[in-house]
């Protein structure tokens, strides 16, 4: 099997984290990937934002918890209570995807590019999780205001984002695949 298929394959969210830093060239590697990603027209609609700065991810998780408690779900309700209730489960990267919302195609452009960073740090031995927090946050006001001091350019909507790091736990297993998912017309 190609390198590429075997990454495809054994590729798994991954939630619990090591605190040790991703290297540098690691991270260039997997933002250079997402930036390979097809896009709509090829009109590259993303924006990555890296968040690696603690007291940074620490504000965001407190945005966060605010806004899984206000947004009307029990089970985010129940989240946000725990006392070590983290949005990207303690990742020590966190990277959000925006995107230009009159783009052609943004949220396709959008999770694209988060599958490719997603391979990418699977191919380098990186853990990785899709994180749907940053979709709840952006419901709020303080999460947008919060998504300017990151300097998310005007006119982009986060659409996913992604925690990043070293495994700390065992490797999941893959949940069996769904029956019946493929109709081939020849
Ligand atoms: C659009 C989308 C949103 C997701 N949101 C979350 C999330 O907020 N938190 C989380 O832990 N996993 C999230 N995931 C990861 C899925 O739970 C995971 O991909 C799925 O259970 C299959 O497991 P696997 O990625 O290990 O194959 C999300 C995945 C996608 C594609």
């Amino acid at each position: 099997m190609s390198d590429a298929l075997t990454t495809i394959l054994n590729r798994r969210s991954v939630r619990t984290f090591k605190s040790e830093q991703i290297k540098a060239e690691d991270l260039q590697k997997i933002l250079e990937a997402g930036k390979y990603a097809p896009s709509a027209m090829n009109q590259q609609s993303w924006h990555f934002t890296v968040i690696q700065n603690k007291e940074v991810l620490k504000k965001i998780n407190e945005v966060a918890k605010f806004a899984f408690e206000k947004y009307g779900n029990e089970r985010l309700k129940e989240r946000a209570k725990a006392d070590n209730f983290s949005a990207f489960y303690d990742a020590p990267t966190y990277i959000i995807v925006s995107a230009d919302e009159t783009a052609i195609a943004p949220v396709a452009d959008s999770a694209l590019a988060l599958g490719n960073l997603f391979l990418a740090a699977e191919a380098l031995g990186i853990g990785s999780v899709w994180i749907h927090a940053v979709n709840f946050l952006y419901t709020t006001e303080e999460g947008k205001q919060l998504f300017e001091e990151l300097g998310i350019p005007k006119g982009y909507v986060p659409f996913g984002s992604g925690a990043f790091g070293y495994n700390s736990g065992e490797k999941p297993k893959p949940a069996p695949r769904k029956e019946n998912t493929v109709t081939i017309i020849k």
